[in-house]
């Protein structure tokens, strides 16, 4: 006989009602394949018109957190409400009253995941958040079974579907950060506050959980250095163009024997690397391990049933699963003391400068690189002079320290030698 199980819903909105379309569309399927009798059982959203447009009866409709918490039907709680508030409340409240959860809620995951998985161990519950990174890719999955055998070494993600869809925008035709931006906004891939996608604050999420995971060990957020996309100017993405180089968002985590490298920032990456085609509002995560070697994760991050894939998959485990796998790493809310993160990184650079055209000029910026330490690959003055302005200058290192460039390009800047207009890591 197929087991019952019962779902409640908290906030339907893209995701949530995403999630409900799914569950209630799918039901024969799963009941078919799962041998899982999976089905709504209550939905909790003050805005009755989505309710309404997502046709829920009536009598699924709970009015008060406490009244879906004493519904003996509701087995798993998804919440898909979003950020630390009313979310965080909800959640404690159904795993402290032994719920399972599925929740789709990175920014939760990633400040208080260590507190929840407490909660629910001590209540012998579940806590799923598939659809917390990159919407409908498996990747938390991948990384708590798939993977497992592997030590991984480094992972490179396009974890953001705004920013890369901005950056594509920007390369394929050329036109500017501001106005690609509204562009984004008007589509709604951006939103009207779109601070949190373009400063990378929702990249350094995703990547404290996913490196957390992948590294077996707390990556709080605050370790990662963090740079976003609203700097970048359109002329770097041609002239990035011209050496052979892509520009995306990047998030990058590297777990090496010196300690721990996690950073978001824009990044130029080689148009062969497999990334450099994941475009518009494509995610995909690049993972090395010991054992598979190289892997790639490709598929939407954000939509209405994309992430509801991600949350339902969480369901049918949960229904069908009581073993409960809890996260690897130690859980806690802070790193482990004896984990070292190293933030004077290594990379290549590609930096432009704005230089007067002048005997000499070249040799004063050569000399400021050499003083620094940094070899330089390559080195290209974009036309000639032709009045006042500054001729663009553009120099390529070799792998250098992130400390030696941040005190070249000052220098260059406080003496005068040359204006410093960009500076971009290579991977
Ligand atoms: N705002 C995110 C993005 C989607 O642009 O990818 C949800 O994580």
């Amino acid at each position: 006989m197929a087991k019952k199980v019962g779902v409640a819903i908290l906030g339907l909105g893209v995701v949530g009602g995403g999630t409900y379309q799914t569950l209630v569309e799918h039901h024969d399927f799963y009941l078919k394949t799962q041998k899982a009798d999976i089905t709504v059982e209550a939905v909790l959203d003050k805005a009755v018109a989505r309710l309404d447009a997502l046709g829920v009866p009536e009598e699924l409709r709970a009015k008060s957190i406490e009244e879906v918490l004493a519904n003996p039907a509701v087995d798993i709680v998804v919440e898909t409400i979003g950020g630390i508030g009313v979310a965080k409340a909800f959640v404690t409240a159904a795993l402290c009253s032994g719920k399972s959860v599925v929740t789709s809620n990175k920014e939760l995951i990633c400040k208080f995941s260590h507190e929840l998985e407490d909660i629910a161990k001590r209540n012998g519950c579940g806590l799923y958040y598939e659809a917390s990174c990159v919407g409908g890719v498996p990747i938390i999955r991948t990384l708590i079974d798939g993977v497992q055998a592997n030590k991984i070494s480094k992972m490179m993600g396009i974890v953001n579907g705004t920013t890369n869809y901005i950056l594509t925008k920007m390369s394929t035709e050329g036109a500017d950060y501001a106005e690609t931006l509204k562009e984004a906004q008007r589509l709604g891939y951006a939103e009207f506050d779109p601070t949190n996608d373009v400063e990378g604050f929702d990249s350094t999420y995703k990547l404290s959980i996913l490196s957390s995971m992948a590294f077996h060990t707390k990556v709080p957020y605050t370790k990662i250095f963090r740079e976003g996309i609203s700097g970048i100017a359109t002329e770097d993405i041609a002239y990035g163009k011209e050496l052979g180089y892509t520009l995306k968002l990047l998030a990058i985590g590297k777990n090496t024997e010196k300690g721990i490298e996690v950073r978001v920032h824009p990044t130029f990456i080689p148009n062969a690397h497999p990334l450099a085609s994941v475009n518009d509002a494509y995610n995909a995560v690049y993972l090395c391990g010991d054992a598979v070697d190289d892997i790639m994760l490709y598929g939407r991050g954000a939509g209405a049933l994309p992430t509801a894939s991600a949350v339902v998959s969480d369901v049918i485990y949960a229904a069908t699963h009581s073993e409960i796998k809890y996260s690897t790493f130690k859980n806690t809310a802070n790193a482990e003391r004896n984990v070292k993160f190293i933030s004077n990184f290594e990379s290549a650079y590609y930096i432009r400068l704005s230089v007067e055209d002048k005997a000499g000029v070249l040799a004063k910026i050569t000399g400021v690189f050499a003083k620094n330490g940094i070899s330089i690959v390559e080195i290209e003055q974009k036309g000639k002079k032709t009045d006042e302005a500054g001729v663009p200058l553009i120099v390529v290192t070799h792998q250098t320290r992130e400390n030696s460039v941040k005190n070249a390009v000052a220098k260059i800047g406080e003496t005068g030698i040359a204006k410093v207009e960009a500076v971009i890591r290579v991977e």
